[in-house]
Formats: C-alpha cells, structure tokens, sequence
C-alpha cells in the first residue's frame, strides 16, 4: 500500500495551484518533488486573495492556516447598492463568512520547510511526450534546454497553459479561450488616504461588504488588514484592452479611462477612484475559457487556471486550485504502484472529482456577473424585486450568488479530500491496475 509516496512528481508553474499542490503532495508522504517555475522569484502582482472558508478547511489541514488566521476581518453584512444613487437594493446577513486573505507567500514558505520540495525559478517547464512515462523538458534562463522523466506531470501553468495546449492538440479537440469582455481594477486604499473623507471612513470601519452595481459594471469593496485597508475591485467593460495584443492580461491603466468607466457611479464611490494615484492604476483583463473535454492526458493532468479559470466574481478561483490540489495528493498517495495505467487511474479520479464542480462554479460566477450587470428593463426589474424580497423575508435565492446561501452552502460545505478518499478507497477495493 501507500506505494505512491514513492513517486516522483514533477510540478509546473508556482502560483496557489502549484504550491498548494506540492505542499498537499509533501504532506501526504510524496517524497519527490520538483517545482518548476519560469519567474525569478515569486513577484506576485496584488496583494492578497480572498481566502473562501473551503480553502480554509484544506489549508488548516496542511498546517499553513495558524499565520493566516491572525489577519482575519470579520465581516457581518452585505449591502447591495444601486451604482447610481448609493440606494440600497438589498442588505444580507452573511456572519457565518469570515474573510481572511492571504498570499500566496505563505504556501511557499510552508512548502520550503518540505524536505520533499525542489524549487527551480527561471526554468520554464513543458511537456515534450507522455506516453508511456511523462517527459519534460526544462529550459533555464541562462542555460541550455534539458529533459527528465517524471512519474507524474502536474500543470499549474495557468490560464495561458502550454501544457493545456498540448494535451488538447494530442486529442486533436480545441477549446478556445473565449473573451469575457470584461476587465478588472484592483485597487487598495490605506486609511491614511481616506482619514479626511468621513464617509469612506465609515466604510472602512463596517463590518460590511459592498457591492455597488450598475448596467455593465460594478464595483465591491470591503475593509481588510484588520480595518487598515479598503480593499476595491471592479468589473467593466474591457474596452480599453481592445488595442492590446491578446496576450495581455494585466495592462497599467490610465486613471482617466477609469474614472471614466465609472463617471455615472455615487460621489463616493468617485471619490474612492480618484485617491488611486496617478500611474498606479493596474487593469487586469478577465479571460475565460469553454469547459475541457479532459483534464488529463496519461499520467499528465492539469490543476487551477490551466484547467478552469474563473471569473473573480464568486472569488473561488484560488479556492478551487487548491481544492485540486487537495484531491490530486490524496489520489496520488494512495496508490498500490506506480503503473502508469494506475497513476492514469488515479487522475482521472481526481478529474471526475473536480471537473464538475469547478465548472459548475465557472458557470455560476459568469451568471452572477450577467444578473448584476443588467441595464434597464423588465429583467432588472426582477432581480431588483429578489434583492427586496431577501431584506424582507430573509431567504430566498440571491441573484448575487456570492451571497446565495445555496451556493454557499454547495461551495462551503462540501469536503473534497474526504470525498477523494472515499472514492479512492471504493476505487481500490475494484482493483486499480
Ligand atoms: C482580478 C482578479 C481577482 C481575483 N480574486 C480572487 C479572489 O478573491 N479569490 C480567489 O480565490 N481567486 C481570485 N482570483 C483568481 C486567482 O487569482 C486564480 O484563480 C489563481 O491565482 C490561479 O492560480 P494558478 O496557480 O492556477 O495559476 P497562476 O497563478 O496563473 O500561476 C501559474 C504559474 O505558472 C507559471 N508558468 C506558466 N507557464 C510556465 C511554464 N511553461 N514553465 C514554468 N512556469 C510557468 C507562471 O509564471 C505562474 O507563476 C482573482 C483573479 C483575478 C484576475
Ligand atoms: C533568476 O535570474 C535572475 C537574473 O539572472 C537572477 O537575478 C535571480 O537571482 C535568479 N533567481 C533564482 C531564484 O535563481
Ligand atoms: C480584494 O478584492 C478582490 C475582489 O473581490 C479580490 O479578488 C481580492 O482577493 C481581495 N483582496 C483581499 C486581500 O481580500
Ligand atoms: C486590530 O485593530 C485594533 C484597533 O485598532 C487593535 O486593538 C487590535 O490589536 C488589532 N489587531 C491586530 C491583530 O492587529
């Protein structure tokens, strides 16, 4: 039993779904593992992500939780606002969400700690042939190209995964990235910069979130830091990527253009935009991609954005690799052998696990950005009426299905690793080889 503790796993990419793999990985008795990332270091861009109560249970588990928890601000209430006018279309007991946020900084220092653990930056890493053991191929930034054989390949590459494009190409099916078109600012104001506005400083103070939203675009705001930072996202049409070579994803945007695609939003949330300073306006491009007919390829599969990239509006996308990442080091480290018809096996287990569920979350997050984005009309005039509906009646379903308690309830309170040892158990008792 227990043989695949002795594989030999190689990761690609170090983002929240690579390290939170090789940590999950090392955590289960993996014993060898090299990461490979082509960044010289881990720069990440924003500060910090959301960190969904899911995530949480998975995080505790791998004993990277104690750090974060200290950090955690509390948020009581969700107010839905029209953007117009500040009006307040609905307002959502939400206390049973803590929000906490982390980096990615904490994985990586937890997975250095992992004896198991290689790390290699300025090495850019794909997939060369997998039949029937995985090949790869690493090339160093300032070096020559080389290949190694590795029991299992993991692709953590991200939403422009080279190694997705590969395991489709083999199959000869193409899913197209597809265009949101919508962009994002990520924007963080410190209480410094809002102390003479008394009204944002209310806001700092809340224990609220809140969601201002008009036709095509909103915004959402909450305090972070234990209240030291109003931490702004939005949603809009990404019209000024339209110049942009496709493969850009984050831009630096004009202040001018943002505080454009905001010009018909409340004083305050004008105000808000106009303290970002000058040159520090980042726009981040939302792309998406249609479902995958696989996940897998051999003993190859792919984790996190490769394989199912999420518009932020339900802030799941982190969630969601690390929940992959999760079931993959169970899978993995209860294999009999290391037969690459059981390491297939056993992927594919952690795909028929997760594909559905992340993609149910894909779908959701978009619908949530359509009901919210609505112009005027008999539409919006429905969704306005549940917004009312869940102030005076305290249930029902959410439009915003951040809020909804069922999707809540399906996102938070299912145990994928728990799932994944049960159906790999079942699995066993069949006979995996
Ligand atoms: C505006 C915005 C807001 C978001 N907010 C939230 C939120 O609040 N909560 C949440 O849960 N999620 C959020 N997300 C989503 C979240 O950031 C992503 O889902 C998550 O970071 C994906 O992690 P990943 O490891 O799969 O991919 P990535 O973070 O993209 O990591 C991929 C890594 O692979 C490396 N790489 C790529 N190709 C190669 C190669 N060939 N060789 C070696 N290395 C390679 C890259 O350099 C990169 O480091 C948000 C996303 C956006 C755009
Ligand atoms: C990556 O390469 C850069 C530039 O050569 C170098 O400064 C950096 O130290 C390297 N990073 C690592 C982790 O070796
Ligand atoms: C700030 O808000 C955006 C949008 O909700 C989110 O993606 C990001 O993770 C948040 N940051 C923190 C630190 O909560
Ligand atoms: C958070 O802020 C409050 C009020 O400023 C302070 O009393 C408390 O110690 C802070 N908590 C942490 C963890 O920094």
């Amino acid at each position: 039993m227990d043989e695949g503790q002795g594989l030999h796993v190689v990761i690609i990419g170090a983002g929240i779904g690579g390290l939170a793999s090789a940590l999950a990985l090392a955590k289960h008795g993996i014993h060898r593992i090299d990461v490979y990332e082509v960044a010289s270091n881990l720069g990440f861009v924003g500060a910090g992500i959301q960190l969904a109560p899911n995530m949480v249970r998975i995080l505790q588990r791998l004993g990277c939780w104690e750090p974060i928890a200290r950090e955690a601000t509390e948020l009581k209430i969700a107010s839905i606002r029209q953007s117009s006018d500040d009006k307040e279309l609905s307002r959502v007991d939400f206390a049973h969400i803590e929000e906490r946020y982390g980096t990615p900084h904490m994985l990586y220092n937890a997975c250095k700690e992992e004896k198991a653990i290689s790390f290699h930056f300025n090495s850019s890493c794909t997939i060369k042939s997998w039949e029937p053991r995985p090949v790869y191929t690493v090339t160093p930034l300032d070096g020559a190209p080389y290949d190694g054989h590795a029991d299992v390949v993991l692709a953590a590459d991200g939403i422009k995964s080279s190694v997705r494009s590969r395991i489709l190409k083999e199959l000869d099916v193409d899913a197209e990235i597809t265009d949101s078109g919508q962009s994002a600012y990520r924007i963080m104001l410190t209480r410094a910069q809002m102390a003479n506005d008394p009204e944002m400083l209310e806001l700092l103070e809340s224990d609220q979130v809140t969601r201002w939203i008009g036709e095509q675009r909103h915004v959402i705001a909450y305090p972070i830091s234990n209240k030291t930072i109003y931490n702004i996202s939005t949603a809009h049409p990404d019209i000024h990527f339209a110049a942009a070579p496709s493969a850009t994803y984050t831009t630096r945007g004009s202040k001018e253009d943002m505080l454009d695609s905001f010009k018909d939003f409340c004083p305050v949330v004008q105000r808000m935009l106009n303290l970002v300073p000058d040159g520090e306006v980042c726009e981040w491009k939302l792309r998406v991609h249609s479902p995958l007919p696989t996940w897998v390829g051999g003993c190859v599969a792919l984790v996190g954005d490769a394989c199912h990239p999420t518009l932020p509006h339900l802030a799941q996308g982190a969630a969601q690799a690390i929940e992959d990442a999760g079931v993959l080091a169970v899978v993995l480290s209860m294999l009999p052998n290391q037969s690459p018809s059981s390491i297939n096996k056993a992927l594919k287990i952690y795909e028929f696990l997760r594909k559905e569920r992340a993609e149910t979350l894909v779908d959701l997050a978009a619908a949530s950005g359509r009901a919210l984005h609505l112009g005027e009309g008999a539409e919006r005039e429905q969704r306005d009426k549940q917004f009312a509906a869940l102030v005076r009646l305290k249930k029902g379903p959410n439009p915003d299905k951040y809020l909804d308690a069922e999707v809540q309830e399906m996102i938070m309170g299912t145990d994928v690793m728990k799932i994944a040892q049960d159906e790999m158990r079942r699995a066993l008792e069949v006979g995996i080889d």
